[in-house]
């Protein structure tokens, strides 16, 4: 049986984890396909890189020639498309290059998995496709929410869905989505609101909180998620789409002062902000089908495993200084020679 797989986006924050997953626990060989964007960042790989297991290629998955290639030069059982430009506040700036990645990109993906017969192929999605909650009240979101993104990235990824889904019904290609909520652990770039605060904290730097810090986001931990992806690659049904979530809901605010607190600063470095346009309400997940079909089990308790990340990103100050330098894009020239940059 083929056990290798194309894995994109796998030099940003949930892919690099992913793939520190699966090489510790399973054993695919990964070909891993990445534009290396600002968000692209091979230090998150660094122990991998002398691991048969794991193939880097630079790619960019708009580059449909180049991706071609790839495809050509590899027999795959499967594609999980993690590559994304994902940070909401960079798509209201500038939401082309979200359409360009997230809905282009994607389309390549699926044509070349259909064409090359490569396998099942798995697209990384995110609950924001649902749009928001506005009260605590109202029920979390299942796969039978209405799909209402309100951002650019959300619509961008939305899109994606759609284009995935089609697919299946048109063309019955095997396909399978996973629709999960905001992730945390080591390796997230310091924009995202976790990491953001921890290393503002640290420096004793004001911390940004958009509005009145009373928006609510549905926490995972980022090893929970890819056990769930492992799941849903798995045992997942074709066409179907699986939430993946903790039931860990916590306002901005409330979130910020348990950073401070594991840190030991002042809530005096609290600043309340001008709110981010659109900005959703409430995220809560519903991971019941996923839990019922394919065994799915969130492992790690939410204060420990906070505390943990929060510890992770105090003891890799270089990994975050290197991020907040551009540094980490040397790493690549270091390593990498021009071949590996298709
Ligand atoms: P990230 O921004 O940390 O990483 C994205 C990766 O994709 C980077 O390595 C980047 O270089 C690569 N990439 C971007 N454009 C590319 C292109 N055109 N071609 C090839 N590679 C490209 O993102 P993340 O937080 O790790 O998110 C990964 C996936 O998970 C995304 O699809 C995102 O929508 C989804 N998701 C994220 C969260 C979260 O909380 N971060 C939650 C749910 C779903
Ligand atoms: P973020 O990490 O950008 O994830 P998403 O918007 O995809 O959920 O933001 C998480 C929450 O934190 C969101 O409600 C916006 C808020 N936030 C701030 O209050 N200040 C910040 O500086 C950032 C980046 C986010």
């Amino acid at each position: 049986m083929k056990r290798k797989i194309m894995v994109t986006g796998g030099a940003g924050f949930i892919g690099s984890n992913f793939i520190h997953y699966i090489i510790q626990n399973t054993d695919y060989e990964v070909v891993n396909v990445d534009a290396l964007t600002y968000a692209g960042n091979l230090e998150n790989l660094k122990n991998l890189t002398d691991e048969k297991k794991h193939r880097f290629i630079r790619c960019d998955i708009c580059d449909k020639n180049s991706l071609k290639e790839i495809f050509d030069g590899n027999e795959f059982s499967g594609v999980i498309n993690f590559a994304a430009e994902s940070h909401v506040d960079r798509s209201i700036l500038d939401p082309s290059v979200f359409i360009d990645t997230n809905v282009k990109g994607t389309l390549n993906l699926l044509q070349l998995t259909m064409e090359r017969c490569a396998g099942r192929f798995l697209q990384i999605s995110t609950d924001e496709v649902y749009g928001e909650l506005k009260t605590e009240e109202e029920k979390s979101f299942t796969e039978d929410s209405l799909i209402k993104p309100n951002s650019p990235y959300a619509a961008s990824k939305a899109s994606a869905d759609m284009l995935v889904l089609a697919f299946n019904r048109t063309f019955k290609q095997d396909v399978v989505i996973t629709r999960c909520s905001n992730n945390y652990g080591p390796y997230q770039f310091p924009e995202k609101l976790i990491p953001l605060i921890i290393y503002k904290a640290m420096r004793m730097e004001k911390l940004p909180i958009y509005g009145d810090g009373k928006n609510v986001r549905d926490w995972i931990h980022v090893n929970d998620h890819a056990r769930g992806v492992l799941l849903a690659f798995e045992k997942g049904k074709s066409g179907e789409v699986y939430n993946i979530g903790s039931r860990n809901e916590k306002t901005n605010i409330e979130l910020v002062r348990l950073i401070l607190k594991i840190l030991g600063r002042e809530e005096s470095l609290i600043e309340f902000v001008k709110d981010r346009p659109g900005h959703d309400r409430r995220y809560s997940i519903d991971p019941s089908k996923a839990e019922r079909e394919l065994g799915f089990k969130v492992l790690n308790d939410f204060d420990s495993s906070l505390r943990d990340t929060v510890n992770w990103y105090q003891s890799n100050k270089e990994w975050v200084d290197h991020c907040i330098t551009g540094e980490y894009r040397e790493y690549f020239k270091k390593n990498y020679s021009p071949k590996e940059a298709i």
